[in-house]
């Protein structure tokens, strides 16, 4: 039987039942919203070096340029819609309720903007700020935030402290009790779908073997397969093949 038929199966079978799908996306289920990816063709690590503007090092020599960086990926992401990938995995959260969870590497808020309500940002948002010295956060779509000093390097109204994204930098950890949730929800699930992911970057790229080493089923869309562990793969792009496997 063809991957397609049997992935769509084993969901079915999570459906009929009390078991639970566990989803991790990147970059590249929002490239068909018109998002960069990073590794592939017109990638952003092609066409910039990450260690300048994606370091805590980078931000500490220069933050007016690492933010110049974020206004102009905030800018490109802001007029983008969701696509039918993003809207399939809302639908289907619709169907599961709270026995699905996305935890995604993207900061970009599109699968939000979809209508999934059980969204874990593994790597931040780009939606969000957070002071240097409080470690506070900002919702940037909630709270506009003046910007003194320098045009493009925010700072708090209350407390004049700087604000950096906040996303997780290279050689920055991730949030331990995100990861500790992205791991419970890894072990115990049913089903493990992998998105448009290179398998790169880790932890997230332990995910998929941690869920076959568990007993889950898992399924993998991406027109270049990347991850290991994968029960069945759907080789091409998610907002045409996502669709068809959730409906
Ligand atoms: P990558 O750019 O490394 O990989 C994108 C993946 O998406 C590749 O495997 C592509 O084959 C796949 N892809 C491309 N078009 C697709 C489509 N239409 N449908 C489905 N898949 C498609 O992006 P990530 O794996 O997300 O981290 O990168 C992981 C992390 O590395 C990012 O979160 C970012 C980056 O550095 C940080 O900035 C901390």
């Amino acid at each position: 039987m063809e991957p397609m038929k049997r992935a769509r199966e084993a969901l079915r079978a999570v459906k009929a039942g009390e078991g639970i799908v566990t989803v991790l996306t990147g970059a590249g289920i929002s490239a068909e919203s018109g998002v960069p990816t990073f590794r592939g063709a017109g990638g952003l690590w092609r066409e910039h070096r990450a260690q300048d503007l994606a370091t805590p090092e980078a931000f500490a020599k220069d933050p007016q340029l690492v933010w110049d960086f974020y206004e102009m990926r905030r800018e490109l992401v802001q007029p983008l819609e969701p696509n039918p990938g993003h809207r399939a995995l809302a639908a289907l959260e619709q169907q599961l309720g709270d026995r699905m969870r996305i935890f995604t590497q993207n900061i970009d808020g599109l699968h939000q903007a979809a209508g999934s309500q059980h969204v874990e940002e593994l790597h931040g948002s780009l939606w969000r700020l957070r002071g240097m010295d409080s470690g506070r956060v900002f919702d940037d779509r909630t709270i506009p935030l003046p910007r003194s000093g320098d045009p493009l390097v925010p700072r708090c109204q209350e407390s004049g402290e700087m604000l950096r994204p906040h996303v997780v930098w290279f050689g920055e950890p991730l949030d331990s009790e995100l990861l500790h949730r992205a791991q419970l929800w890894t072990e115990g699930c049913e089903v493990f779908l992998i998105v448009g992911t290179s398998s790169n970057v880790y932890p997230a790229a332990g995910l998929a073997p941690l869920a076959a080493n568990a007993g889950a089923t898992v399924i993998e869309v991406n027109p270049d397969p990347a991850a290991s562990g994968v029960t069945f793969t759907l080789a091409g792009p998610s907002g045409e093949l996502l669709p068809k496997l959730c409906e």
